[in-house]
């Protein structure tokens, strides 16, 4: 068998979406729109509750001109970036996997506005909304794709929780190397009634670690932007 070539470092080529799905899915609209018009009322964890009190009194003590919000920040190289980025504002960084979060936390120690919290984003948002929260930009870098069609209802899209992202407002930017992820998200965005720009892109600078992987893996990246409306208020 033939070995693959290496890209940049050494590293095997991230291989491409594997997927048998070839177009956004059909039941998209009908998802979207029925989570739009029922509430989604699965209890919250109490350990996510407590890390969210944490982090808001963390927050309550910096003096930022708003919150940034790295949805699934993974190992924190995004967080950085986005912290120079927006150098007055506070960087919540949120990820539930123990050991990405651990990384960031050495990756990011000395950063006066970031803040790194293990949670479900689930629930992270749901109380964020809870405590009339607005964030000034939601980033949503490269999540997981979830790519078997009965998985759809796994993508942040499809998601009950998609409402609460969107009434947490500002500007939302999704990144995603799967062209179907991106397309849906779009179309999910406009049948909630918020405009989107949907752009295939190449960044001169990886902002992320996935964002790297695939980027040395000769990847198309997608990214769709919108501005939601502002809602809620700060910590
Ligand atoms: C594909 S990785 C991308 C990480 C990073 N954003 C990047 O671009 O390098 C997706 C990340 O989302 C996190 N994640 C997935 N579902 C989550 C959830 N419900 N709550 C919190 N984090 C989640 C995973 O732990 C993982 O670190």
């Amino acid at each position: 068998m033939s070995q693959p070539t290496l890209v940049k470092g050494g590293r095997i080529p991230s291989p491409m979406v594997r997927t048998t799905q070839g177009e956004p899915c059909e039941r998209l609209r009908e998802i979207v729109l029925r989570h739009q018009q029922t509430e989604f009322l699965r209890p919250i964890a109490l350990h996510t509750v407590r890390e969210f009190e944490r982090v808001a009194e963390v927050a309550s003590e910096i003096a930022g001109d708003g919150l940034v919000l790295d949805a699934g920040c993974g190992t924190g190289d995004s967080t950085r970036q986005l912290a120079l980025l927006h150098p007055k504002h506070v960087i919540l960084a949120v990820d539930r996997s123990q050991a990405r979060i651990s990384r960031a936390k050495q990756a990011l120690s000395g950063l006066p506005n970031v803040i790194i919290a293990r949670a479900n984003l689930v629930d992270f948002w749901r109380l964020s909304l809870q405590s009339g929260w607005h964030f000034d930009y939601q980033y949503l870098l490269y999540p997981n794709p979830s790519p078997k069609k009965r998985q759809i209802k796994r993508r942040w899209h499809a998601h009950p929780v998609l409402p609460t992202i969107l009434k947490l407002g500002g500007r939302l930017e999704l990144r995603t190397n799967w062209d179907i992820y991106a397309k849906e998200f779009y179309s999910a965005l406009e049948l909630c009634g918020f405009p989107a720009k949907l752009e295939r892109f190449a960044p001169q600078q990886p902002i992320s670690a996935f964002e790297r992987k695939y980027l040395e893996s000769g990847h198309p990246l997608f990214r769709v932007i919108s501005d939601l409306m502002d809602a809620g208020t700060e910590p």
